[in-house]
C-alpha cells in the first residue's frame, strides 16, 4: 500500500515556496505538511493565516495543517476558512478535546490529534472514532531537523490496535527512508518530512524514497 506523503514546508525556501512546493507535487507528494507555531505551545514562531491563504491558491494538494499552538479553538474558523483540509491540534493544548473535535467537524474539514513524545499513547483512545487521523510525534514539537526517537514509534501499534480501519497514522520529526520504514512497518501511514525531503540533493528521489 502507498504511504501518504507530506512533506514538511518548514524545512523549505520561505523565500521561493511556490517553486519548493511545485518540486515535491511533482514528484507524487498527495499532502502538504504545514507547521503553525505560535512561540507558546512550543519556542518557535513559523507559519499564520495568510501564508496558508496564499498556498491554498497555488496548489490542489491536500494541505495538512499542523496547529502546534495554545488556544487552538481560537483559530479554527480561520484555518479553515483559509483552505486547510486537515487541521491537527495537540492533545496537550486542548481544553476539551470533544468540543473542538466537533468544531473541526463543523468547517467540513478532516480533524487531526496529535501526541508528544512524552504523552501516553492511551489518551487518544476515548476519540478515536471521531478522528480522521492521530499524529504520533517522533520528537518534540518546534523545529526541524530533529533526531528520531524511536520509542515513540512503538505507540503506533497501540494505536493501530484500537482504530478504526480509515484512521491514518502519521509521524513527525526525524523521518527518513530508514526511519519511516520502522514506522509503516507499525502500522503508520501518512509519513512527515522536512529536512529529509527539502535538505536533499534529489528531492524527487527523496519524496519517492517513502511511498
Ligand atoms: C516539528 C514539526 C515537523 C518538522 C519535521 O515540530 O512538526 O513537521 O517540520 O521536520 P524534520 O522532518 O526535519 O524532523
Ligand atoms: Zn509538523
Amino acid at each position: 500500500m502507498t504511504n501518504i506523503v507530506s512533506p514538511s514546508i518548514l524545512s523549505a525556501d520561505f523565500a521561493n515556496l511556490e517553486h519548493d512546493i511545485k518540486r515535491v507535487e511533482d514528484a507524487g507528494a498527495q499532502w502538504l505538511h504545514i507547521d503553525v507555531m505560535d512561540g507558546h505551545f512550543v519556542p518557535n514562531i513559523t507559519i499564520g493565516v495568510p501564508v496558508v491563504a496564499s498556498i491554498r491558491k497555488i496548489t490542489k494538494l491536500c494541505l495538512d495543517v499542523h496547529l502546534m499552538i495554545e488556544n487552538p479553538e481560537k483559530y479554527i474558523e480561520p484555518f479553515a476558512n483559509a483552505g486547510a483540509d486537515i487541521l491537527t491540534f495537540h492533545y496537550e493544548a486542548a481544553k476539551d478535546v470533544t468540543e473542538l473535535i466537533k468544531l473541526i467537524k463543523s468547517y467540513n474539514v478532516k480533524v487531526g490529534m496529535s501526541i508528544k513524545p512524552k504523552t501516553p499513547y492511551d489518551v487518544v483512545l476515548p476519540y478515536l472514532n471521531d478522528l480522521n487521523l492521530v499524529l504520533v510525534m517522533t520528537v518534540e514539537p518546534g523545529f526541524g531537523g530533529q533526531k528520531f526517537m524511536a520509542d515513540c514509534a512503538e505507540k503506533i501499534p497501540l494505536i493501530k490496535e484500537k482504530a478504526h480501519k480509515d484512521l491514518i497514522i502519521q509521524v513527525d520529526g526525524g523521518i527518513n527512508a530508514e526511519t519511516a520504514r520502522i514506522c509503516t512497518s507499525f502500522g503508520a501511514n501518512s509519513l512527515v518530512a522536512g529536512n529529509y525531503i527539502y535538505k536533499s540533493d534529489d528531492i524527487a528521489s527523496a519524496v519517492k524514497s517513502l511511498f
